[in-house]
């Protein structure tokens, strides 16, 4: 016996997209992501797919200034909202039109191969927001005070981003400093962690010859 496979046609859907403050009006299939319109059908390819699974947040953006992963929400059901990515986080050209956490990842050296840096910096921002906004995360203790964010509180929020090439020690402090600098009535525990930037880290001494040891 043999079986026929069928497949249903795709439903298409005009929806228009409110993506970094422009409109765009496209036409999609009901099933494609919002990380699939942004990067195959407005050119946005900022935000990246990693997974497409949820599991690792390369493809975060913020819908309506919360944090989401892209390849997890329909296009469709993002229509009427407001969406931003990686691309429209800056306020202008040049270093001093950078967010304030794309800044501090530039002066903390943040990122080294900066397939998931999109992802970790809108998350950065989704997470300062919660912060100061009293939400509490899974280790945030009964009774404390909200609109607090120290190194555990930012290691916690940010677990859902990951990061292959191991630059997490110094996303931390970036996401501390930016938290630190730009929003006002949250406070920030310290951090130790000194800035290591190329030009601040010392050379390796060569390791002394054997006869001398
Ligand atoms: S691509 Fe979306 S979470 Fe990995
Ligand atoms: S800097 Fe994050 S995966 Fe490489």
């Amino acid at each position: 016996m043999t079986t026929t496979q069928t497949r249903s046609p795709s439903v298409t859907s005009a929806i228009r997209l409110t993506v970094n403050d422009s409109e765009h009006e496209i036409t999609l299939d009901n099933r494609t992501s919002l990380l699939d319109a942004l990067r195959d059908h407005l050119g946005l390819t900022g935000s990246k797919k990693g997974c497409d699974h949820g599991q690792c947040g390369a493809c975060t953006v913020l819908l309506d200034g919360r944090r989401v992963n892209a390849c997890l929400v329909l296009a469709v059901a993002a229509q009427g909202r407001r969406i931003t990515t990686i691309e429209g986080l800056a306020e202008g050209d040049g270093p001093e039109g950078l967010h304030p956490v794309q800044r501090a990842f530039v002066e903390r050296d943040a990122f080294q191969c900066g397939y998931c840096t999109p992802g970790q910096i809108c998350s950065a921002v989704g997470v300062i927001e919660e912060a100061r906004a009293g939400w509490p995360s899974a280790v945030t203790p009964p009774g404390a005070t909200p609109g607090h964010l120290d190194e555990n509180e930012v290691r916690e929020r940010m677990s859902g981003n990951l990061c292959r090439c191991g630059a997490y020690a110094n996303i931390v402090p970036a996401v501390l400093d930016a938290a630190a600098t730009a929003t006002p009535g949250l406070e920030t525990g310290s951090h130790e962690t000194p800035v290591t930037t190329p030009s601040t880290i010392e050379p390796e001494k060569p390791a002394e010859p054997e006869e001398n040891r």
